[in-house]
């Protein structure tokens, strides 16, 4: 096991805080890289790391590239789903990864987190007051976690990408309160996506929301465009914000605001992936992939609701 000193120093900088009841995140032991088979169609940083593509614009999509970008969205929320109907107290976050890593292949798609910019695992797991990117190791979830599982896959050549977070036992009434404000933001925002509309609003709506439900937003980590890559233009931020230029009917991009019980400075440790906050503090996240439309927004991460049969 690697002794991370970074989160030593975080941890003994911040007392125990006003921030309710759970257990502060250790990085612990990661397990050896999963294997893909040859069969599945692999993104372009499979060998390599690094990814190739370059998209200089928003991509408006034609309709065969949105028939694509729909089932990767609703495999990848199937797998999300399952994930809910396993997850449970002393589950590691190492076994969701395999869990995720198998429904994936099974389905004939790549996860796509799996050595992206050399990312070792196949799925981001972060816990309490991990605020993304969290490495799936060793650790179990504990009675009172708030755990986000962020699940992207790449089918037939497209990527589709959502999150949620998910309360493992009891969790205490102000963990509960920063996981419906999330998803609050989240749907909120989406709600007043549209064509015509400019992007730098979905920060502006979800900062405000945030404020009122009384937390904050961590501004280092923003939406993306998805397509035939895994993250391209335009960014999605969510605070205020003058990034340029409306929404057309035709794009997708995330949403996946992450919000704080405490303030909104993160740092990454020694890993070089996993997102902490400096105060320790706890974080939630919600993600979902849209596709705008001339009125509104269509939600392309909905689980069908039968992963059973789309997994057998
Ligand atoms: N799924 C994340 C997102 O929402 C990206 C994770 S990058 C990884 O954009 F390499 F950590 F997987
Ligand atoms: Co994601
Ligand atoms: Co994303």
């Amino acid at each position: 096991m690697r002794f991370n000193n970074l989160l030593k120093k975080i941890l003994l900088r911040n007392k125990r805080t006003n921030f309710g009841n759970y257990e502060l995140v250790y990085p612990k032991e990661i397990s050896p890289r999963n294997h893909v088979p040859d069969h599945i169609q692999k993104p372009s940083y499979f060998q390599t790391g690094n990814p190739s593509e370059n998209v200089p614009m928003v991509e408006i999509k034609t309709d065969e590239q949105i028939k694509r970008m729909k089932k990767s969205c609703i495999l990848a929320a199937n797998i999300l789903h399952t994930v809910g109907e396993h997850i449970k107290i002393g589950q590691t976050t190492d076994e969701i990864d395999k869990l995720v890593h198998e429904l994936t292949i099974k389905s004939g798609a790549y996860p796509s987190p799996l050595n992206y910019k050399h990312f070792p695992k196949s799925v981001c797991t972060s816990v309490n007051n991990v605020a993304c990117h969290g490495i799936p190791d060793s650790r179990q979830l504990e009675d009172g976690d708030v755990v986000n599982v962020d699940v992207t896959v790449f089918l037939e050549g497209y990527h589709g990408d959502c999150s949620r977070t998910f309360l493992i036992g009891n969790v205490d009434y102000q963990g509960k309160k920063l996981v419906e404000a999330t998803e609050t933001c989240l749907n909120t925002a989406i709600g007043i996506c549209k064509s015509g509309e400019y992007f730098r609003s979905i920060g502006a709506c979800i900062e405000e929301k945030a404020g009122d439900l009384g937390f904050q937003v961590i501004p280092a980590f923003i939406g993306h465009g998805i397509g035939d890559y895994f993250h391209g233009p335009p960014d999605i931020y969510h605070i205020s914000n003058d990034y340029p230029g409306t929404m057309e009917a035709g794009m997708t991009f995330t949403i996946e605001p992450i919000l704080t019980q405490g303030e909104q400075l993160i740092e990454i440790l020694d890993d070089d992936w996993t997102a902490v906050t400096a105060d320790s503090a706890r974080t939630v996240q919600f993600e979902h992939t849209i596709l705008v439309t001339s009125g509104g927004a269509e939600v392309l991460t909905l689980p069908s609701y039968n992963p059973r049969q789309i997994f057998k």
